[in-house]
């Protein structure tokens, strides 16, 4: 079966380090005999300040017809905040119905991690960050804007059926993985008692029914920001709301050795699913060949993972791993690596398919 994949290169390093990814999935290719068809998009910042259009009439459904998108960044110091993320990154989660943001925290050996005490054995755990509700909604506006009686509101919309779904995927994933079988729900019950009283009753209510097997756990987001650094191997799978797993997730990039190393997916499970570095743009080190690939090639692993490409996806992921591991690569910071970005895209692709 021949996958029909959407590469959206984006903005800032984007395009570098999908370049990346996909090189080292073309080299696994020719091993596994894996078979894909990629359709490049010109999406992002540079083509809404040439055009005017973020997303034009029709993208999206043309988007729908694909069996996975590639993702590099979106942003652009030239645009103002908010215009692409909401008119793009977000407007795609959306209307794709990417209700799930899934984001692995596994520090791989060789990789330098700011926990004094904590290696690859204390820090493997998933946060399953629900991807289309919460403040993210957009609902809110402002009242009187620019006087001194400005109101201004954001609101928090949670749906039982939002909280619901992801729920049950996270649930599904702790069954799936071979760790604690346990699910930590993460929020905020003793201040945001209304929102938050849904995702409380709707874990203990869904696990109750249908995860006897799966321990429940739950902590307050800022206790979680604090075990994160001092006990990350009590993690197993955690789920969350989007805001608080936005954060969240930016501090277990950091744990499992920074952005340059840190992978997400946007998954829809019945329909397309979108897989993205999350580091970002990074425009100052846009087009130096400096910035680190790997979280574009894991990227690519997971996508080939949901696309059922198992050992395609393997082959990456232990290329990743003997990359880190080979001594050769002296920081996954941006120009501090040791090598480029394009002599990390071909280490690893060689690794992958050796
Ligand atoms: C992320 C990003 C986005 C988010 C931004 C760019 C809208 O920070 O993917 O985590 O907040 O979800
Ligand atoms: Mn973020």
């Amino acid at each position: 079966m021949t996958h029909k994949i959407a590469v959206l290169p984006g903005d800032g390093t984007g395009p570098e380090v999908v370049a990346e990814g996909l090189k080292v999935m073309e080299a696994v290719a020719a091993k596994t005999g894996l078979k894909y068809e990629l359709t490049h998009y010109d999406l992002g910042g540079e083509r809404y300040l040439r055009t005017g259009e973020i997303l034009p009439d029709g993208m999206v459904d043309e988007l729908r017809g694909y069996d996975a998108i590639f993702l590099g960044a979106i942003g652009h110091p030239d645009v103002a905040p908010g215009i692409l993320e909401k008119g793009l990154l977000l407007r795609l989660r959306f209307e794709l119905d990417q209700y799930i943001n899934l984001r692995p925290v596994k520090l791989y050996e060789g990789v330098d991690c700011p926990l004094k005490n904590k290696g690859p054995k204390d820090i493997d755990f998933v946060v399953v960050r629900e991807n289309t509700e919460g403040l993210y909604s957009g609902a809110g506006g402002f009242q009187y804007k620019g006087t001194p009686q400005e109101v201004s509101t954001q609101v928090h919309v949670t749906t039982r059926f939002g909280a619901e779904r992801a729920i049950r995927y996270a649930f599904d994933l702790a069954r799936k993985r071979n760790k604690d079988k346990k699910l930590l729900l993460c929020g905020k019950t003793n201040v945001l008692t209304f929102v938050h009283d849904t995702w409380w009753r709707a874990f203990n209510e869904v696990g109750e029914a249908d995860y006897p097997d799966i321990k429940r756990e739950y902590a307050h987001v800022d206790a979680t920001t604090m075990w994160f650094v001092k006990n990350p191997e009590w993690f197993d799978v955690i789920v969350v709301e989007n805001m608080f797993g936005d954060i969240i997730t930016d501090l277990g990039a950091m744990i499992q050795g920074g952005l340059g190393v840190a992978a997400g997916g946007n998954i829809n499970p019945a329909g397309v699913s979108m897989f993205e570095p999350i580091g970002g743009s990074a425009p100052k080190y846009t087009g130096m060949n400096v910035v680190c690939p790997i979280a574009a090639i894991g990227a690519a692993q997971m996508m080939l993972e949901s696309l059922g490409e198992t050992e395609s996806a393997n082959r990456i992921e232990q290329g990743i791993m003997k990359a880190l591991s080979s001594g050769k690569i002296e920081s996954l910071s941006a120009g501090k690596m040791g090598m480029g970005t394009r002599e990390m895209g071909d280490f690893i692709a060689k690794l992958a398919s050796e």
